[in-house]
Order: structure tokens, then sequence, then C-alpha cells
């Protein structure tokens, strides 16, 4: 085991909101984290998000508002979500941020410059969901995208190329050398072939949108997305020559899930023999979670589990656990809330939170230092550790549970609550470090309740973050005996799946995490005027978008660009009295400049124009 270790997940787009499935990864990657943290390793962990591309610009376009602005709105919502779930991350990258734009932007000219990446011209089948081209043959009939399901577009355009034919050799070689560059094998196994069937130089530049890095010496042409995206992973750590990156590019793992497996075990891995830098040491690819056997889908409003839900009634250990559990790593699993109350009553409540709470009840008030390694302990640290650092956290759950089955046998077996007091008292010394060692052990996926464990023993706070090494127990004053995963009968069962249903039993506003509080002033400083809309043509661009034309009460109309089409029709809003942010910073929207916008409900879609009750004339102010 090396002394260090970098993991990240896949930076997110931005052009939907966090869920489940970008929850699993990032709660994955900060167990594994927290767990070689553990272990003693100096470990960083990296999240971030991708802002760049069509499908950001388009989702931005969609709300009307300019695509940075969007891209701040929309990382707050991850970074919320990061928080309440208490991912420990080291850092949080932006695509957007300067410092990862100056590495994407020398890595660009670098290979320019040896003539790895040259201009040609580009026909092909382009999904915008993926910011990807296909080939026919890739396509289910009707061209239609494997992934998205939606018709492909067929785009051609001047592009910039990278050479990856020119590194379809090497990838290899570096596969056949290090046969765990992918995982699980099965993964592995796909890209090889994919790899075998043959490299075509890659097209990484855009020109029919400007939401991007630019090309550097052709402003014209932008940086495609993935070439942007993937190059994250070492622009967070400062880029090479970077003390940071010296210390963890050499260790990285990267987690990502199995839909994205070609830009990281392909893409990737040429971009980074073409540089020269180091490859990751590993790629793991992790399944995927539909919920109720449906695929996780904006359209589809049943499926947009929100985490934050489930664990503002539960606290974050038993989503934690549920996730890890159910399904092995690399496999696919359908997520029903049932399931996980089950996994809750089951193996939290009854295996170990019970062990817990009567261990502490018998103790009454006192454990004695001692204990005797007749539990299996240490081979079961073995089986953890082997089987996380193989990445598998859900075998590693199963053969920690052995020893909480082991403890709760011994103590079945036993009876101390019959046995006289010195034995009682050794027995319970026995359990007590079983308990001791599972808190230390679970600690990197169950992190608030092993914390609550060794408070309940009694123990400080600060011994519950290492690996365990002697089975030794110091001896303690426990507290009071409080049940650390209180059981969920059929009416808490029922009262939380009412609230945890998400937006159509509930209305899809209520989903949203309200924002954080602001001041009178804040509020103040924006200007909000009645409207009236004179003019309304469709955008020439943009298919959602109208160029309106607003009265304000200022003497000259002002031009508004708004994402109303999906909504209503031109003649619908000519005449209408609207609520307009007066002083919000003039933008160009596609190409035609924005002054201004108007208040309507609705998150990505617009639902309905906030209207006045009486008539108001234009230029009257809104407070
Ligand atoms: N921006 C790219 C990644 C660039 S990485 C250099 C992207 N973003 S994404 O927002 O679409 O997130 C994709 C990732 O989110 C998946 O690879 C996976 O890690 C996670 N998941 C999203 N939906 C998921 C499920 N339904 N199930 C499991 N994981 C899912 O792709």
């Amino acid at each position: 085991m090396s002394e260090r270790f970098y993991i990240t997940t896949p930076i997110y787009y931005v052009n939907d909101a966090p869920h489940l499935g970008h929850a699993y990864t990032t709660i994955v990657a900060d167990a594994l984290a927290r767990y070689h943290r553990a272990r003693g390793q100096e470990t960083y962990l990296l999240t971030g998000t991708d802002e760049h591309g069509q499908k950001v610009e388009d989702a931005a376009q969609a709300r009307g508002v300019p695509a940075r602005l969007h891209a701040d709105q929309m990382v707050e919502r991850f970074k919320d979500m990061w928080k309440q779930l208490d991912i420990k991350n080291d850092d949080f990258i932006r695509t957007t941020e300067d410092r990862h734009k100056k590495v994407v932007v020398a890595l660009w000219q670098r290979l320019a410059q040896q003539g790895d990446i040259y201009l040609g011209e580009y026909e092909g089948w382009y999904c915008r969901g993926c910011e990807a081209f296909y080939t026919e043959l890739q396509l289910e009939p009707g061209l239609i995208c494997p992934q998205h399901k939606q018709p492909v577009e067929r785009l051609k355009e001047q592009s910039y190329f990278f050479r990856m034919s020119k590194y379809e050799k090497p990838l290899l070689e570096h596969y056949e050398k290090h046969p765990d560059f992918v995982r699980p094998e099965a993964r592995r196994n796909e890209i090889v072939s994919f790899i075998r069937g043959g490299l075509r130089d890659l097209s990484v530049s855009r020109s029919t949108f400007k939401w991007g890095i630019p090309v550097p010496n052709d402003p014209g042409h932008i940086i495609y997305v993935w070439i942007d995206a993937l190059t994250n992973y070492v622009s967070a750590l400062g880029g090479p020559g970077a003390p940071l990156y010296e210390k963890f590019w050499p260790h990285a793992v990267h987690l990502i899930g199995k839909d994205i497996i070609r830009f990281h075990c392909v893409y990737w891995p040429c971009m980074l023999l073409a540089a020269g830098w180091p490859l990751p040491r590993t790629i793991v690819a992790h399944g995927w979670w539909t919920v109720r056997g449906q695929k996780i889908s904006k359209s589809i409003p049943a499926t947009r589990v929100d985490p934050t839900r489930i664990t503002a009634d539960l606290g974050n250990d038993g989503l934690r656990y549920f996730l890890l559990r159910e399904i092995p790593l690399g496999g696919d699993g359908d997520f029903v809330y049932e399931s996980l109350i089950a996994r809750w009553n089951s193996d939290l409540a009854n295996d170990l939170g019970n062990l817990v709470n009567r261990t502490i009840g018998m103790a009454k008030g006192e454990l004695a230092p001692g204990g005797a390694d007749v539990l299996g302990g240490p081979a079961v640290r073995a089986r953890v550790a082997e089987l996380l650092d193989g990445f598998q956290p859900s075998r590693a759950l199963e053969a920690l549970w052995e020893l909480v089955r082991a403890a709760n046998n011994y103590i079945a077996q036993k009876e101390p609550f019959r046995l006289p007091a010195p034995e009682r008292a050794a027995v319970l010394s026995t359990v007590a470090e079983a308990i001791r060692w599972i808190a230390l052990l679970c600690a990197p996926v169950l992190p608030d309740s092993a914390r609550r464990m060794y408070a309940q023993l009694g123990l400080a706070p600060d011994q519950g973050e290492t690996w365990p090494q002697a089975w030794a127990y110091p001896g303690s004053r426990p507290a009071k005996a409080e049940p650390l995963f209180p059981r969920i009968d059929e009416r808490r069962q029922a009262e939380l799946l009412a609230r945890w249903l998400p937006p159509e039993a509930v209305g899809a506003e209520a989903t949203v995490a309200p924002p954080a509080a602001i001041d009178l002033d804040h509020f103040q400083k924006i200007d909000l005027r009645v409207a009236l809309i004179t003019e309304a043509r469709k955008h020439p661009k943009a298919e959602k978008l109208y160029v309106l034309s607003v009265d304000a009460g200022e003497g000259r109309p002002r031009q508004v660009v708004a994402g109303l089409a999906g909504a209503y029709k031109p003649e619908d809003l000519v005449g209408r009295r609207v609520i307009l942010v007066a002083n919000l910073k003039p933008a160009t929207i596609r190409g035609i400049l924005s002054e201004g916008m108007i208040l309507a409900a609705g998150e990505d879609e617009v639902v309905a124009l906030a209207a006045l009750d009486r008539e108001a004339q234009p230029g009257v102010k809104i407070r």
C-alpha cells in the first residue's frame, strides 16, 4: 500500500440538480477516502462541477439566465448537498475557474506544438446530452442516442482533432502492463476490445456555441467539453510541477459511473500519454441506480430521489450504509425506499444497534479494561482492509458484520447477565472491545454512528478516527444507552415514505432545498418594476427563447430575452403586465442583448408568469 491516496469523483454537469446518482458516487468516494485516512495515508478527495458546453448553455437559456449565473446557482446546490451529506472533500474544482482554464490551455498548446492537435473537418451524428459523436452502428434504430433516447443531430463543422490513433498501441501496452488499470475486470475487457477495434482521431473543438474555453489563437473554436472536463483531475492539483500534483497525481484513483468509461479509460489516458504525464493508478467504474425500476430522469419526478430528504429524517449513516451495502460496487441496483428501511431495521437496528445497547445496559456504568481476543477480530480487520483496498465496500461491510454477529452470539452463549460479577465483567470487556473495533472499522461508512458508539462506550471521541491496532479494551465508564438506530415500525415507515416520496405526491418545488436566508438589504438591492410587454418574437437562434420588448416606464423600450417559448405563444404575451428585474446586469444571450429578467414560476421549465392582480402603471416599483 502506498502512503498516499488521491480519489476523484466525476465533475458533475450543472445542467441538472444533484440527485441520488450523483450522491452515490460522492458518498462512495468519501467512504473510501475516510478509510485511507484512517489507515494513516495522506489522502486527497476531489469533487467539482463541469460547467462548460452546449448542454449547460442550453439549460441556462431555457431558464433565461446567462450561463455563468446559471452555473453559479447550480454549483451552490451541489456544494450544499455535499455539506448536508458531510462529504469531507479536500477541494471543489469548477471548470470556470482560472486555475483550471490555465492548465487546459497549457495542455492544448503542448499537444498542438508537438503536432498532436491539427485542424480538419468533422461530420457526424452528435448527441447534445452526451456531448459526443456517435457512429450509426452505436445508435438505436431511428438514429436515437442509446443513453438519452433522443434523436441525434447531423453536425458538420471545421474542427480541431487530437491524434488519438497514434496512442492506440501505447495505450494497449499500458493495459497489458497494468491489469488493474480499470476495475471491475468486465469493464476492463470491454474497453480493451474497444481499443483493439481501432482508435480514430478525436474531434476536440466545437464552433457552434460559445460557452467554453476558446482554442488558443483561434477563438472561433471552443475546446471540446470532455477535454476541458477531464483535465480537472490535474488542474485541481495545480498542474505538473505544483507541489500537490507531485504529491498526489501518481496515486490517482478515478471513481466514475459506468456511463463515462469511454472518456476516462480511452480519451483521458491517450491525452496523458501525449502530454507525457503519468496515467492514473486505477479507474473504478461503478454501476447504475434505477429508482423503482426506472432510469433517473428529469421527466419522471418520482425517480428524482433527493438524498437529503432521507438523511434529514435518518441521519447520513443509514443512507450511506444502504448505498454501499446493497449492491456490489460495479453492479447496478434498484433504489426502493422500503429496502432501505428493511436494511435499517435488520442490519443496523437489530444487529449493530442492539449489540451496543445491550452491552451498555448490562455494563451498569462500568466496563473493565482487558477483554479476550476470542471473536476473530484481527481476521475480520484483515478481510475488511483487503476488500476496501480492492474497492469492494459491500463485501467489506458483509465481512464486518461477521464480527457484529460473533459478538451478539457470544452474548447469547455466555449469558453474562447470569454470571457472577468478575466473570460478567470479563465477558463484557470482550464485547466492549469488539464494539470499539466495529466502530473503528465501520467509521468510513458510518462516521456519525462510530462517534456515537465511542461516546456511548465512554471513550474519548478523538480515538475514533484510526484503524484498530491492538485488541485491548482500555476500560471506561459508559454513558447512558440510547438506541443508535431506532427501529422503524410500520406506522413510522408510512410516515417517512409519505415525506420522502417525491414530486408528484408533494409538488415538484418541494424537493428544492430552500436557499440560504438573506438580509433585507440584500433583497432591496433588487429593483423590481411593473413592465408591459409590447412585442414578443422568437429568438432566431434558440427555440425556447423569446426576444421581448417591454415598457418599464423609462421612456424607451427595453429588450429582454426570456425562456418563455415552452409555455406561452407570442400573442399571449403582448399586452401582459409582468414583473421585471430591472437592474440585472445586461447580458448577451445567444447573440442578443438582454436587459433584465421577467419573473416566472418553475425550476427548469417555466410553469407560469408572475402576475399582478390589478392593473399598475409600467415602471411602478414592486417591493
Ligand atoms: N460532467 C460529466 C463528467 C465529467 S468527469 C471529467 C458527467 N456529469 S454528470 O453530471 O452527468 O454525472 C455523471 C456521474 O454521476 C456518473 O458517472 C455517476 O458517477 C453519477 N450518476 C449519475 N446518475 C447516476 C445513477 N443513476 N446511478 C449511479 N450513478 C449515477 O457525466
